[in-house]
């Protein structure tokens, strides 16, 4: 069976760090298109660097992360979408190129996001997943995976997280409603811990 996944969340719901689990017990691909642009923040492209947007909350221009969704999933045998669609035309875009088997959404009230988002650390190596209360490494600032140093994403500011999910309210929720509407969309309680929120999943998808 191909697993094509969609996971939708506001920033901070959880998607890279169950994106992670998901790639790793289907191997499968991990597709995110915030990965794909921290890795190239100063590429030059027709509106500048994706690095302006990124630091300001903003979204990045259709035609650069379309491209980068397009040539991923182009390479991949099954994958779990994380980050993308982030608006409408973006959903359309998608909808041209690939069919999916599970959209589902992880729901997490808004004050939650804001503190998993200013207290997350991210390995500078192999990017793995942290948070100084809720999952914190065994050795302050070190990856327990690979012994990189943790470090604090440049959008993580408490200022830029809010304007983040400002962004996300005001583009992405329509796509959410548009797959709610067709009777797609699963919704999954993104509050319960990490292991108990991918056993949901993993029900889902084996369902
Ligand atoms: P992106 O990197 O996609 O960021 P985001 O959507 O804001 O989401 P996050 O990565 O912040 O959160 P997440 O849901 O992955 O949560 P995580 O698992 O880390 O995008 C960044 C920027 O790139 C955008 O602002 C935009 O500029 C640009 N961009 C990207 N895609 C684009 C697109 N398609 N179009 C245009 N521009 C685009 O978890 C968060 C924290 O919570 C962690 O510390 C974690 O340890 C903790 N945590 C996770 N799960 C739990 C749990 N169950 N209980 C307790 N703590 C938990
Ligand atoms: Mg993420
Ligand atoms: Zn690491």
């Amino acid at each position: 069976m191909s697993h094509r996944i969609l996971l939708l969340g506001a920033p901070g719901a959880g998607k890279g760090t169950q994106s992670g689990k998901l790639a790793d017990e289907y191997g499968i691909e991990h597709v995110t298109t915030g990965d794909a642009l921290r890795a190239n923040k100063d590429m030059e492209t027709e509106y500048g660097t994706p690095r302006s947007f990124m630091e300001a909350g903003e979204l990045v221009p259709d035609p650069v992360v379309n491209e980068i969704v397009e040539a991923a999933l182009a390479d991949a045998d099954g994958f779990v979408l994380d980050g993308y669609p982030r608006n409408p035309d973006q959903a359309e875009f998608l909808s041209e190129i690939t069919d999916l088997d599970a959209v589902i959404l992880l729901d997490v009230a808004d004050e939650v996001l804001v503190d998993r988002l200013t207290g997350r650390r991210v390995c500078d190596d192999c990017g793995a997943n942290y948070h100084v209360d809720f999952q914190p490494p065994e050795r302050e600032g070190v990856c327990d995976e690979c012994g990189g140093e943790l470090i604090q994403r440049d959008d993580d500011t408490e200022e830029t997280a809010r304007e983040r999910l400002e962004v996300f309210y005001e583009n992405t929720e329509p796509v959410i409603e548009h797959f709610r509407e067709t009777g797609d969309l699963v919704e999954i309680d993104g509050e319960a811990p990490p292991d108990e929120v991918f056993s949901r999943i993993r029900d889902v998808i084996e369902d």
